[in-house]
């Protein structure tokens, strides 16, 4: 066990909160400034905290931020990877309090307190736990890796830039495990360990009716209105059963066995808590499966914006020249995201009316991830939570995308263990995202004992 005193505490968080106020929001570039200035203020906490060097890398896009403590190179070497830029805050008018001020307040589920700011959990103050346990490993003579820290500043946009950097730096990135906190767990009382992610394909489909708006009195009714023809075509992509109407889109799909469902279901869930905490009218999902299944091993299709036509005050009878929508689909394995965004764009095409012209735009996209639970980073993460929390942590798929994980193991050949320590209700890329306490503290005291467990199991494979 690691008991960090009150005073170490209390700098951790004041740091954290220095680093929350810069709006380093990659997707808009009226912010790019800020952006970089949260990357020189990664690379000066992590020299400050004990790294022998820390470079800000420039890459075609923002900064990655490189540091690295090499102790011994007979002994493992963790990397860590994490993010410094945030999503946007919009909708601002839904925060209680602007997203770039933090401040601390208590909720039901962190009465011990939580940081609420953009990026608190997501993924700042998950990342800033790995430069303060390194702080901590060091000031007590107990670091037992070498370690090296790659922080991005394009996560949230795709990171672009960051696979040409992996692979130019392959040799310099020479890891054995990569340590990641940027995902969540079942609760502060019940700590599980992401041993998957799903993949993404991102689309942008445009629907084009007449070539000028139109008078809704004039023309309605005898010509195609786009945004109605969008509205049907979108609704055509999924069946009764809310199965994905795409030809092809499940041929990959790799089926779950009946055993691994039945382990599944042994984490512990509550379906009334989860439908009261977001306040539905009754669950929603694909035919067959468990909310827990249906937001991890089962592959989705999300519209995450619409718009077109009048959206201004009062009304403005007319009939929209064009119609637009994004649309993700979250993969399982093993489907491709190439594959799958071809597919959608030939169904949505063929679905389209003559009387609309039909454009689909791919944008990023990554590939899902499991990994097994029976190598020596995971089990180092499972004895490192079972120390800290009291209480053996359950392996748990994830619902979300870390494209650049599956690219790791391919490009570094080394296996990712994800030690979350957000929770679902955190609220992150939404306003008032926060993060707890506990949970802050609780991650950099449990890092350290990943360490330690992670070096000891090394010798024991070697
Ligand atoms: N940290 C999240 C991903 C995440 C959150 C995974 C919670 C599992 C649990 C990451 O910053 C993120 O938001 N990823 C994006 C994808 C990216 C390509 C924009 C996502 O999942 O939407
Ligand atoms: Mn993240
Ligand atoms: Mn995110």
């Amino acid at each position: 066990m690691i008991q960090l005193t009150q005073k170490d505490k209390e700098r951790y968080l004041n740091e954290l909160i220095d680093l929350l106020k810069i709006p380093s929001i990659s997707a808009n570039s009226a912010y790019a400034n800020d952006v970089h200035a949260a990357a020189q203020w990664v690379s000066t906490s992590l020299e400050k905290a004990g790294a022998d060097s820390a470079k800000i890398e420039p890459t075609a896009g923002y900064p990655i931020v490189y540091g690295e403590k090499i102790i011994d190179p007979s002994l493992p070497t963790v990397l860590v990877y994490g993010h410094y830029d945030v999503q946007p805050p919009d909708p601002l008018e839904l925060w209680d309090s602007p997203a770039f001020e933090p401040v601390i307040k208590t909720t039901d589920i962190h009465p011990e307190g939580a940081i609420f700011a953009r990026g608190a959990c997501d993924d700042k103050g998950q990342m800033y736990m790995h430069i303060k346990a390194f702080e901590w490993m060091i000031q007590n003579d107990q670091l037992s890796c070498n370690v090296k820290f790659m922080i991005e500043g394009e996560e949230e946009v795709g990171s672009d830039n960051l696979e040409a950097f992996i692979k130019t730096n392959k040799e310099n990135l020479a890891c054995d495990i990569i340590l990641i906190s940027d995902t969540g767990m079942i609760s502060n009382a019940q700590p599980s360990i992401t041993t998957g992610l799903r993949g993404l394909s991102y689309m942008e489909v445009t629907v084009t009716g007449p070539n000028r708006d139109l008078h809704s009195g004039l023309y309605g009714g005898a010509v195609a209105n786009p945004i109605n023809i969008l509205a049907k075509m979108i609704a055509e992509l999924q069946d009764d059963k809310n199965k994905i109407t795409i030809p092809g889109f499940y041929d990959k799909v790799v089926t779950i066995t009946d055993e691994e469902r039945a382990e599944m279901a042994k984490a512990p869930f509550d379906l009334k808590e989860y439908i009261e905490a977001i306040d539905l009218g009754d669950i929603h999902g694909e035919e067959g499966y468990s909310t827990p299944e249906r937001q991890s091993i089962r592959p989705t299709l999300d519209v995450n914006g619409i718009w077109g036509g009048y959206t201004g005050e009062g009304a403005k009878t007319v009939i929209a020249s064009k119609a637009h929508a994004k649309i993700s689909m979250r993969l399982v394995p093993n489907q491709d995201w190439e594959e799958i965004g071809q597919l959608f764009e030939k169904h949505f095409k063929a679905i389209a009316p003559k009387s609309v012209k039909v454009e689909v735009i791919a944008h990023h996209g990554g590939e899902p991830y499991v990994t097994p639970i029976d190598n020596i980073g995971y089990k180092a993460a499972h004895k490192a939570y079972a120390t800290s929390f009291g209480v053996d942590p359950f392996p748990q798929r994830d619902g979300g995308s870390i494209p650049i994980v599956p690219l790791f193991e391919k490009v570094l050949g080394a296996k990712s263990v994800l030690m979350g320590f957000g929770l679902d209700s955190d609220a992150i890329h939404s306003p008032n995202e926060h993060f707890g306490l506990f949970n802050f503290y609780k991650g950099i005291e449990t890092i350290p004992l990943f360490y330690k467990n992670f070096a000891e199991l090394s010798k024991t494979v070697n």
